[in-house]
């Protein structure tokens, strides 16, 4: 399973770059604006940091502008993925981008009809929102099972990068399921390193190793 980091802080994605664990980047708009600074700044800063697929999200909610805006975005770097909502101006871009070799992330899917459509589309990745859905009491991961099938079922070659992943288990259950990515927050990857018996069993290896004669 590929793991992104799912944040525009520069910081956090050179710490997870230097844990070795992350294979790319994901950004969305909120994220952009929480990072205070100008959108082009940091895509140029974070495509020095990883090769790996870095999505940047268009703005424009007509396909011409979001066309548009793609030809901009993937001057800044050749791992460059346009993040495109899942409405029908954004499925006619991913279809006119595909055509171009551009590679495109479908946003904003929280079905899996959205999600065969973005694959018919030829997206190369779609990003159900586990996290929101489970926010309004529906399964966000029951979605995620259901698409992994409809793709194995006819062969789509769209990755399902998993996404608005908000604990361990929402990671756990999509590698359970056969995800191909997971995008994850760094509060995440800092929980997963993490195990009480790792500590306490590091605690008593350097106790022990006070007795060792030196
Ligand atoms: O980048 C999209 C996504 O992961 C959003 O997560 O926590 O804002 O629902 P969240």
């Amino acid at each position: 399973m590929e793991l992104f980091i799912d944040t525009a802080d520069v910081n956090e994605i050179r710490e997870a770059a230097e844990m070795g664990v992350i294979d790319g980047v994901t950004t969305n708009p909120s994220l952009i604006a929480k990072s205070g600074r100008k959108f082009t700044d940091v895509l140029k800063e974070i495509v020095k940091i990883t090769d790996g697929p870095v999505s940047a999200e268009v703005i424009s909610v007509d396909s011409v502008g979001m066309i548009k805006e793609a030809g901009e975005l993937v001057k800044i770097g050749e791992n460059i993925v346009i993040k495109i909502p899942m409405i029908e101006e954004g499925l006619k871009a991913v279809k006119a981008l595909t055509e171009r070799e551009i590679k495109t992330n479908v946003t904003l899917v929280f079905s899996p009809l959205q999600a065969l459509l973005a694959a018919k589309a030829g997206a190369t990745y779609v990003s159900p929102f586990v996290g929101r859905l489970d926010d309004i009491a529906h399964d966000g991961l029951e979605i995620v099972d259901d698409i992994v099938t409809i793709y194995d079922n006819y062969g789509y070659m769209t990755k399902v990068l998993v996404a608005s992943i908000r604990n361990p288990i929402h990671l756990l259950q999509s590698a359970r399921m056969g995800a191909d990515v997971a995008t994850v927050p760094m509060k995440v990857i800092k929980q997963l390193t993490k195990h009480p018996l790792t500590e306490r069993g590091l605690e008593k290896f350097l106790e022990d190793w006070k007795n060792v004669p030196q």
